[in-house]
């Protein structure tokens, strides 16, 4: 049997930067109040002409050469985004494939908003176990600023841009292997992030449609409730499940939505500061793409080594939610 191991990791961030200060210049908020009740201070945003694919090309590009593989070794891309360059068709993944000038590649899209990057994982370990494909890249990109309603404070404050990206590879040896990965989801939670307007579920004619239609909308103190308990139902089982105590988790790599969140997760498994990864601070919310941000970071500055043990866990609209229990196995 193939198994799915974790072989490199690369991102990217865009040079801008918009701090607390800056925001409180545009709508009633302060430093003061982001910071204590998210852990936030700034975030990117991407150019104009950058789109969330011209991201996740860059992001890509350092996953790939971080394989050590060739570009034509490469037989799927699996891009998770929630701000797509075009909103039907075609995929970020197709454009993202032929900007990188990848042949041959069954390429799509998913849509499981910040669970993204964890689904995306999924998907590729079950192509690689049935034998279908032997290295899968995947892709969480999202420039939210596009979708982001700059005169409201409850969402404008959290969200920012950035790609992430990792190549999945087919191994014969297990102790490489990604152990587990966890997805699940509840539709009956939709209405509490949503982009409501701009689909087909959309009360308006298409011709009608304002550009802030696909603004995100959150229901914040409700989303936060329902994803500390969801969360913590999910790390638990995975960890229970695999027979792992948490002391042997090297890096505990959560969705970086809010640190409060990120904090209460973490006491609940008993996680030490240590094993705690935190990039909220300086990237906010970055939806799909703050797990493989995350994990780029700790790479980049030498803190993630071969055969240590990462615990993934997301959360995020639909409702959606994940968890992967992963040995980082670079070549
Ligand atoms: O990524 C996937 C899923 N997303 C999340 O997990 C996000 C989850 N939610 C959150 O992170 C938090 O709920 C928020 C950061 C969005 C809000 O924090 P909160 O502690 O839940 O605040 P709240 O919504 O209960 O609001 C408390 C007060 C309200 O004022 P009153 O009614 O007490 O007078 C809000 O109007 O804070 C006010 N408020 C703000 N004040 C200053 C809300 N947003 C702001 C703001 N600046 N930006």
């Amino acid at each position: 049997m193939a198994y799915a191991t974790f072989r490199s990791i690369g991102a990217y961030v865009p040079k801008k930067i918009l701090t607390n200060e800056d925001l409180a210049t545009m709508v009633d908020t302060s430093d003061d109040w982001i910071t204590k009740r998210t852990g936030i201070k700034e975030r990117h945003i991407a150019a104009k002409e950058e789109f969330t694919s011209d991201m996740g090309v860059k992001a890509a590009e350092l996953a790939l050469l971080r394989s050590g593989l060739a570009k034509e070794e490469i037989d799927m891309v699996v891009c998770a985004t929630i701000s797509p360059d075009y909103f039907c068709m075609p995929s970020t993944a197709t454009v993202i494939s032929a900007k990188l000038g990848l042949k041959n590649v069954t390429a799509f899209d998913i849509s499981a908003a910040c669970t993204g990057f964890i689904y995306a994982l999924s998907i590729a370990k079950a192509f690689i176990e049935s034998g279908m494909k032997k290295n899968v890249l995947i892709i969480g990109a999202e420039k939210l600023s596009a979708i982001t309603d700059y005169s409201d404070r409850g969402t404008c404050i959290l969200f920012g841009d950035g790609a992430g990206s990792a190549v999945i590879s087919a191994t014969d040896n297990k102790a490489e292997a990604i152990i587990d990965v966890h997805t699940g989801a509840d539709g009956e939670y939709a209405d509490l992030l949503m982009t409501p307007n701009g689909g087909s579920g959309s009360a308006h004619d298409a011709l009608e449609q304002e550009s802030s239609s696909c603004f995100m909308q959150m229901k914040g103190n409700e989303t936060f409730k329902v994803a500390v308990r969801t969360l913590t139902k999910d790390v638990v089982e995975i960890l229970e499940e695999n027979g792992i105590q948490s002391d042997a988790i090297k890096h505990f790599i959560p969705h970086q939505a809010n640190y409060r969140i990120i904090k209460a997760v973490g006491d609940a498994l008993k996680m030490k500061e240590e094993q705690v990864v935190l990039t909220v601070a300086k990237y906010g919310n970055t939806s799909g793409a703050s797990i493989p941000m995350a994990i780029n970071d700790i790479y980049e500055s030498g803190r993630l080594q071969k055969g240590e043990l990462m615990l993934l866990d997301a959360f995020g609209g639909g409702l959606t939610w994940g968890s992967a229990l992963i040995p980082f196995s670079p070549k």
